[in-house]
């Protein structure tokens, strides 16, 4: 299988202003108040980073680390909590923050889960938002883009753990061509 990255969506000046305007939100929806922030590892480690030092009020953080049943890039529909967080969160409020939300499958179990531990609220942050692949009914409470069915990488986002550290959002085109022949 040959990858390769074809295109650039967001370029890094684009996602650092968008990051900023999310931030500002953020800050004035939780204005008094100190969320603690939930990043999903490990995609949305860049973003994380970059959100909450732009934001205007003071934060916690903690990672959970999810698996879906089946490997792949196509979510298969069991999630599993490979590595939960750290923190109890009864009474607290809860930001997850997510790199992408595709079918929808993953955040919406993510959600299911973390309401049974009675958090004072529980909302979501995801830098991208496939909608029309949703096989689930799920919206996030804040989005960076909206982006059509193409598979990305850079700014966290991986291909098999390759392409995370790319600076911008890219489309990444794979083909099974064999290049021996
Ligand atoms: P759901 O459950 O919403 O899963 O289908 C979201 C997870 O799927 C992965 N995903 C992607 N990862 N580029 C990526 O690097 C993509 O275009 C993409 N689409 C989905 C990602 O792991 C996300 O957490
Ligand atoms: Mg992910």
């Amino acid at each position: 299988m040959k990858e390769t990255v074809t295109e650039i969506l967001f370029p890094k000046e684009a996602i650092g202003r968008r990051v900023r305007e999310l931030a500002g939100q953020i800050s004035r929806d939780y204005e008094g108040r100190e969320p603690l922030i939930v990043g999903i590892l490990n995609g949305a480690f860049i973003f994380m980073a970059d959100l909450i030092r732009a934001l205007n009020v003071p934060c916690r953080v903690d990672f959970v680390r999810l698996s879906s049943y089946g490997a792949g890039s196509v979510s298969s529909g069991e999630i599993l909590i490979g590595k939960d967080l750290e923190m109890p969160i009864l009474g607290c409020d809860v930001l997850i923050v997510e790199d992408i939300v595709d079918t929808g499958l993953t955040l919406s179990r993510l959600v299911e889960i973390l309401r049974k531990r009675q958090p004072a609220s529980l909302k979501v942050c995801a830098l991208l938002d496939k909608q029309e692949r949703r096989r689930v009914p799920f919206t996030a409470d804040y989005v960076g883009f909206f982006i059509p069915d193409r598979f990305v990488v850079g700014y966290g986002l991986d291909y098999n753990e390759k392409f995370r550290f790319l600076p911008d959002v890219c489309v990444l085109e794979t083909s099974s061509e064999r290049e021996d022949i």
